[in-house]
Parts: structure tokens; sequence; C-alpha cells
């Protein structure tokens, strides 16, 4: 498996207080067939602290150290988790230069999840941006939506998923859904839209090394049971690997 969401960097987010914790859920996702690892801390308005690209950038680093002197060959990605309060040109604009999936042109976003935000649909060229930079290298990003099995207006109806994705999103499914990690009720939508076609990526959204552990014991179990072998490999190791290579993803119905 390729994770491409997982809080594993200490005392930046809601995922490990300290730089010992992460050694261990580096250790248990070695352990248990992780090659590589996106570190995504969120990016809320509201933090305690401050998290920008260099700020994560150095947060790697000091990780990668560790991991190399405790032996462990996992490989450490740059991210982010961007709280989507504003629409992705305007989110972009604000955090440029972003910390992007291992610095390629997909970028991890996570929704409220109570409700859709009206601005999901918008124009690079609409939205008054001004930095030539962005106007340039906006249109060429892909957002991804974290755990989008979690949202109230997606359990409502698939609609909603088809529509966001419909927009150019991709969907990141969170492998802990299919655990039962966050109740029943978000364990059949996730069930639903791998069976519908609606999912992109599956990723840990790992918080700690002990939910890691059942995350990807128990919910590639699952997943595997309801996509099939082949499917399943799809979503957790092969298009997560074409994320890392910038390549276009290859979608559920197309793999027979
Ligand atoms: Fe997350």
């Amino acid at each position: 498996m390729i994770d491409l969401h997982c809080h594993i960097l200490a005392a930046l987010d809601d995922g490990p207080k300290v730089i010992e914790e992460s050694v261990a859920m580096a250790r248990v996702a070695a352990e248990h067939g992780v090659s590589a690892i996106a570190a995504t801390p969120h990016v809320l308005e509201s933090q305690a602290v401050t998290v920008n690209r260099a700020r994560i950038e150095q947060a790697l680093a000091q990780l990668r150290e560790r991991l190399r002197a405790e032996g462990l060959g996992l490989e450490l990605l740059l991210g982010a988790e961007y709280f989507l309060s504003l629409d992705f040109p305007h989110l972009v604009a604000k955090h440029f230069p972003l910390a992007s999936l291992a610095g390629t042109r997909y970028v991890l976003v996570e929704l409220p999840l109570t409700h859709l935000p009206p601005f999901l649909e918008y124009s690079s060229f609409k939205s008054g941006l001004h930095d030539e930079n962005l106007v340039r290298e906006l249109p060429l990003l892909r957002p991804v939506i974290a755990h989008p099995e979690r949202y109230l207006e997606v359990a409502r109806s698939l609609q909603n998923a088809e529509r966001i994705r419909a927009l150019g999103y991709l969907l990141q499914l969170n492998l802990g859904s299919f655990a039962g990690l966050y109740g029943r009720g978000i364990r059949k939508t996730a069930e639903k839209m791998v069976k519908a076609g609606l999912a992109d990526l599956v990723a840990s959204d790992g918080h700690s090394a002990s939910s890691l552990k059942e995350i990807l014991v128990e919910g590639t179990k699952r997943l595997r049971k309801v996509a099939g072998e082949k499917k399943a490999q799809l979503l957790l190791q092969e298009n997560p690997a074409r994320v890392l290579k910038g390549q276009a993803l290859e979608s559920l119905e197309d793999c027979a």
C-alpha cells in the first residue's frame, strides 16, 4: 500500500504528540505492507500551531532522520490536508506554494462533515486571481476530497458524490470506514461508493499507532471482500502510485 493520507507528524495537529509516537506509527505501517506515507497534517483556519509548507518540510526531514536511525525503510512524502473553507482557487492562493501530495499536482482537501459548501463549483478565471504563477498552475492542480463517505449529504445521496466527482474532484475514501471505525452507517456508504465506482483512492487517515494497526488490518480485509482483490489493489496501491508520478488515475469502472 501507498498511504496518501496519514497524520504521522508530531505536534502539528491531532496526530501524535511526540516523535516517538510517529516512529511507532511508521513501524506499524511498515509491518503491514505500507511502502510510502504522505504526511498530511491538518491545515485549518483556527489552529494552535501555524502549519505551512515550510513547517511540514521541517518536521518531515526530522522524522525521516529518525526513521533512518531506527533502520525503517518507509518512504515519507510531503502532504497536507487543507480544510476547504474558501473555493479551491482561493485556498491555493492563500497557501501557495501548497504542500501538495509528494509535491505533485494532487492536493488533499477536506470539507465540513455537515454540509457541502456551495463554492465547490469553481472556475480559475472567475475568481479574480492576479498572481501569474498561480494562474498558470491552478488549472493543472487536482483536488482530492478526503473521506467523502463521512459527509452527511453524500451518505444521504450518492448523487452528491457523483456531482463532486463530475466537478473534477477525486474521491479518497478512508480505509478505516471499511473497518467500521466511524460506525455502521459510514461503512455502508463507503461500501456502496466502491460498488458504484465512486472511489479513486483509499488511504488510512491514521492518527495513532494503535488505530493505524486496526485500520490497516481490518480495513484492508473488508475492502478486499467488498471490492475484490483487483479493485482493492487499484485503490490502495496502483492509483496512489500514479499520483506520485503525477499521472491520471484509473477509474474503478475500467478495472475489470
Ligand atoms: Fe485526515
